[in-house]
């Protein structure tokens, strides 16, 4: 019988997402499987726990990773902590604050949107001036657009909401991992991020954590949560306390190659992961300045995991890409929305913020565009 995982090339994942899986994360997903109320894995989740706590900086004890990818984290940020009629009000600056409006929207919120252009951040003066005359339950931002490549000023943005006595939802997806996140500090009540970008796993996993504030939200509900799986009041009891109850069966390799991620990140060091990610994405615009090459995002609002790069006139940017997956093996993304034929999205991210690679896309980019 053929098999069809034998011809699987080994690409480069310089896209938005996923990157590459780091090896010590491969080598863990194909660890023996155990069972979910095994105590060994009990315990291997407990730990689990603890390290994504340390690597977003809180002290939430429901910190713990959602079956499902990243949207299952936006699914879950907003289905547990929305009633009919809760006020939210989005921050939206790309494609996933733009999702995070239509999943509250499912929800019967009364959502409204601060619009941003794709490719600046988040201006904290509108967004006081916009919450002297309105009151929200809900208030959410990406950290990290990976549609534009900006980070949105967190530590501004906290410090706005935080009076407004609203609940603070940030999706770092794109952020965990390369850049800081500090929960606590910010004050974030609902957080979730993703496997596969700087955490160098594959997709599946979407980190989570919930604050006691929005816990007692969730407590106080007139109404059950409307979706089942992802009701953290069920899942909860899987997750924390002696018993343990079976809610679904955990997606034990995954929570194995998560391990092994958080490990690998703070073996090294989050410091040292930052100034990589930092310096990576530094010898990336240095060589595409060479080429003749603009970023999208002021240098201030960079993310460094990823890279918008506007495509000069005259180049057909699909072509660029096809070229350069099937010359050179690498994948990098093309752009969303507004930004679809204007901009290539290269991710460095997790084990792929490393010199090598970058002096490996720009060759092979200089050599496409040739
Ligand atoms: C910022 C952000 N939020 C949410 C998501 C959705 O995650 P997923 O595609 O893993 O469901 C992504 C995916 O790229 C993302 O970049």
């Amino acid at each position: 019988m053929k098999n069809a995982l034998e011809s699987l090339p080994e690409i480069l994942l310089l896209g938005p997402g996923p990157s590459t899986t780091h090896p010590e994360v491969l080598h863990a997903l194909g660890r023996p499987t155990i069972g979910h109320l095994d105590p060994k894995f009990i315990e291997l989740m407990d730990e689990t726990k603890a390290l994504l706590q340390r690597l977003a900086h809180t002290n939430h004890p429901l910190t713990l990773p959602i079956s499902g990818t990243g949207s299952a984290g936006m699914e879950t940020a907003f289905v547990n902590f929305i009633e009919p009629g809760d006020r939210v009000l989005v921050l939206q600056n790309g494609v996933f604050g733009t999702r995070m409006k239509d999943v509250a929207q499912r929800l019967r919120a009364e959502v409204d949107a601060l619009d941003f252009d794709w490719g600046a951040p988040v201006d904290p003066d509108r967004l006081r001036t916009h919450l002297t005359g309105n009151r929200y339950d809900i208030i959410a931002v990406v950290h990290a657009e990976t549609s534009t490549g900006v980070r949105n000023p967190l530590d501004e943005i906290a410090a706005i909401v935080r009076p407004t006595g609203a609940l603070f939802l940030v999706d770092s997806v794109t952020g965990l991992g390369g850049i800081p996140v500090t929960l606590d500090d910010w004050g974030v009540d609902i957080f979730y991020s993703g496997t596969q970008k700087c955490l160098a796993c594959p997709p599946g996993l979407a980190p989570f954590s919930a604050s006691g504030r929005a816990l007692a939200k969730l407590r106080a509900r007139t109404s059950k949560v409307p979706n089942w799986y992802l009701d953290l009041s069920l899942i909860s009891n899987y997750w924390e306390g002696a018993k343990r109850a079976y809610h679904h069966t955990a997606p034990i390799n995954m929570i194995y190659g998560l391990y092994a991620a958080l490990r690998v990140i703070l073996e090294e060091g989050e410091e040292a992961v930052f100034a990589r990610h930092r310096a990576a994405h530094e010898g990336l615009v240095a060589g595409l300045d060479q080429l003749g090459l603009e970023l999208l995002v002021e240098p201030a609002c960079r993310l460094p995991m990823l890279n918008a790069v506007k495509v000069p006139a005259g180049i057909d940017e699909a072509a660029v890409r096809s070229r350069l997956l099937a010359d050179h093996a690498i994948e990098i993304g093309a752009g969303l929305g507004p930004l679809a034929g204007n901009i290539w999205r290269i991710g460095l991210m997790g084990h792929n913020a490393r010199p090598e690679i970058v002096d490996r896309v720009l060759a092979a980019l200089a050599a496409c565009l040739k």
